[in-house]
């Protein structure tokens, strides 16, 4: 499902049943020593999929470590990204040569709620929600937040900006997302906007990509 999100060559790895923190490389379970079972668990699941994608690669071994704002520290000349929801995780990576960045978010359809719209969403956009109806902007809204998630995962490695919701606005066009700023930002430096995603509703899932072109 996440692969069909991205117009260049990724690896994509899929995982809808737990994965055990007894899984983890020593060199991972560190970061989750003290966490609670739900957060291993999903911690897990990430790395255990990274860890499918990366051999996909040739690339093994490898631990994936976590970096000062917890973005994950992918291998040299490799990026990628990482989601979980409940009852799924999802990792995709590439080369660099195919993509300078990679982000992917999942949610479960209805997770954004109505009381939730004005924190998550531009005015332009809080009315095109107003606009349709109610199962289908329970939806779109929810769109809306995995979108700036996977936007955001995106663009963080390459910027280290952190955004806020009303920093950017997206378009939605079957099976099309489209980011404009609504403020100047750091990624318009390296590569000019909009930024163009995909997205599917698929089952009880909302799932949204981004890749960046190679630099
Ligand atoms: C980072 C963030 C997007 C992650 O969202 P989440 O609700 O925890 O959802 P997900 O499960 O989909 O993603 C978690 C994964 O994102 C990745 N991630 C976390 N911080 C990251 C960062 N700064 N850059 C890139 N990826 C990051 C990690 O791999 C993490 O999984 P892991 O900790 O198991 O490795 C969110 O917590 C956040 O801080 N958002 C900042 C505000 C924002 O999104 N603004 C949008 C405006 S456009």
């Amino acid at each position: 499902m996440l692969g069909g999100l991205f117009s260049c060559r990724v690896i994509a790895f899929e995982a809808r049943e737990p994965i055990g923190p007894e899984t983890l490389r020593a060199e991972e379970a560190r970061y989750v020593r003290r966490a609670v079972a739900k957060r291993a668990g999903e911690f897990a699941a990430g790395r255990a999929c990274a860890r499918r994608a990366l051999a996909e690669l040739a690339i093994a071994d490898f631990p994936l470590r976590v970096g000062a704002d917890r973005e994950p520290l992918w291998p040299e000349g490799i990026t990628g990204s990482i989601t979980h929801t409940a009852g799924f995780c999802g990792v995709v990576v590439a080369r660099t040569t195919e993509a300078a960045s990679l982000g992917v978010d999942a949610e479960r359809r209805g997770a954004v709620h109505r009381r939730l719209w004005r924190q998550i969403a531009t005015p332009p956009e809080i009315q095109w929600l107003g606009t349709l109806p109610a199962a289908r902007a329970a939806d779109m809204a929810t769109l809306l937040f995995s979108a700036k998630e996977a936007f955001f995962k995106c663009q963080f490695p390459l910027t280290r900006e952190w955004l806020n919701f009303s920093d950017v606005s997206v378009s939605v066009e079957s099976g099309a997302l489209r980011i404009a700023p609504a403020r100047p930002l750091a990624l318009q430096a390296l590569t000019p906007a909009p930024w163009a995603g995909r997205y599917a509703l698929r089952g009880a899932l909302v799932v949204a990509g981004f890749g960046l072109p190679p630099r």
